[in-house]
């Protein structure tokens, strides 16, 4: 097929392409990518500060990751690790084992974020034979039945889908809920008490709770970080009822933030963890982790799968982490992310539109508003990522109504390409309002 022929498709992508799939912005034609670049079908090359969202930790198509893959394709493409053994996948358990918080040892592989929380959640239940669990409003964790049942972040995800699994949901530390003037540290964590308080005298004895699971920084919700004292509250109130504390590292694992994890970024240790995204740089792979001691009591033939921990992608993620060693990429997340949002409060003195750039790492959220009301401006967000795209840059969103810019690069991106990129956000802005 020639290039104008399926460019011309995408045109009629609806007749080819479920329109379920998420269209939050105009599909780009790409022929390539490398590094921090898409290459446009139109000869055109696009920053990409997307990351295929929170993937592309390492940049696109690295070398060595290419490498990685022809080679262990060149040997076993398919497993499937429960019928034969092979290398990559014990090799890449035990390079996991010296990047993840200490207890978390043993792994199940999958291929997605979402079976990665749906095996977090069987084994929560499955080891402490509860039958709840508890998340928190505003989260995403994917969208299998199970996984729906603790995601909250939009109701389009739960209509006519609703899960019967019955969940309660405690409120995410949201910075509009900060009274002028109290300290975050302080206040989020006395009110999560109060509000597990409640949780448990009104509605649901925590001896039925199996697990809460929560985005230590919340992504998809709208890129908010949380105060350290609210998760580390979270811990306590785990461990003083017998609860098993999920984290959902899919989007916020390797290097996102600045550390191999959000858990060794907040300093909070949960029970088990979901990590997919950035693991094997652009390959299917997903994991959920444990310790030894709550994987030994899942036993044989309770959980399962034909794909999950594919070869090629255990050798992609296995060079995947040797890339971020060697290029000391936790340290680049930590230095440019830090450089972003200093332009960004610069910028956001110019432009009353930008109502506030957070983030940790390199997971920024630049949250536009309307400046006449204050009120998240969504469509103005659809406006500036159009306006950003014809300039040569992809930004992505989040947000309840969209009201996010998300800004995820490639770890590997340099000082030079951050100011490209926010040099183009900045024009977009200003044309636009
Ligand atoms: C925090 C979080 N959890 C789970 C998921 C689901 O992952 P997947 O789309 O790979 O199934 C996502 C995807 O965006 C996510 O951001």
């Amino acid at each position: 097929m020639t290039n104008e022929n399926w460019v011309h498709m995408v045109d009629h992508i609806g007749n080819f392409l479920a329109p379920s799939m998420a269209k939050d912005h105009p599909n780009l034609p790409v022929v390539k990518a490398e590094g921090c670049y898409y290459y446009g079908a139109d000869g055109k090359k696009y920053l990409d500060f997307t990351s295929g969202i929170a993937v592309e930790n390492v940049g696109h198509r690295h070398p060595k990751v290419v490498e990685a893959i022809k080679d262990s394709a060149d040997h076993l493409i398919h497993g499937p690790s429960g019928v034969i053994i092979y290398e990559s996948i014990l090799k890449l358990a035990a390079e996991l084992q010296k990047v993840l918080p200490p207890k978390l040892d043993n792994f199940f592989f999958a291929n997605s974020g979402t079976e990665a929380i749906e095996g977090a959640l069987k084994l929560a239940k499955y080891v402490t034979k509860r039958p709840y669990a508890i998340s928190f409003t505003g989260c995403f964790h994917g969208r299998s039945i199970g996984a729906l049942s603790v995601t909250t972040s939009k109701s389009k995800y739960r209509k006519h889908m609703q899960p019967s699994w019955l969940t309660y949901q405690l409120p995410y530390a949201l910075p509009e809920d900060l009274p002028q003037g109290a300290d975050p540290e302080v206040f989020f964590p006395e009110k999560l008490e109060r509000d597990a308080e409640k949780l448990f005298n009104h509605q649901v004895d925590p001896e039925e709770i199996a697990c809460m699971i929560i985005e230590p920084v919340l992504g998809e919700g709208g890129y908010i970080i949380p105060p350290k004292a609210w998760l580390k509250k979270l811990r306590e109130i785990c461990d003083r009822h017998g609860i098993l504390l999920i984290f959902d590292e899919v989007q916020t694992g390797f290097g996102r933030t600045g550390n191999w994890f959000a858990a060794q970024t907040f300093d909070v240790a949960p029970d088990i963890m979901a990590i997919a995204k950035g693991i094997a740089a652009g390959l299917p792979l997903s994991a959920t982790v444990a310790s030894k001691e709550l994987m030994d009591q899942w036993p044989l033939g309770s959980h399962g799968t034909t794909f999950g921990g594919n070869p090629i992608a255990c050798s992609a993620a296995l060079a995947s982490l040797e890339v971020m060693q060697d290029e000391n990429l936790l340290e680049n997340a930590t230095t440019l992310g830090n450089y972003a949002l200093t332009q960004l409060d610069e910028m956001k003195k110019r432009h009353p539109i930008i109502k506030d750039a957070r983030g940790v790492g390199l997971m920024i959220g630049i949250e536009l508003c309307d400046p006449a009301t204050g009120k998240p401006d969504g469509d103005m967000v659809m406006k500036v990522l159009d306006k950003c795209l014809e300039k040569g840059v992809l930004f992505y969103l989040c947000g309840n109504v969209g009201e996010v810019i998300r800004m995820i690069p490639p770890l590997t991106v340099t000082k030079e390409q951050i100011d490209d990129g926010l040099a183009v956000l900045e024009e977009a802005i200003a044309e636009l309002s």
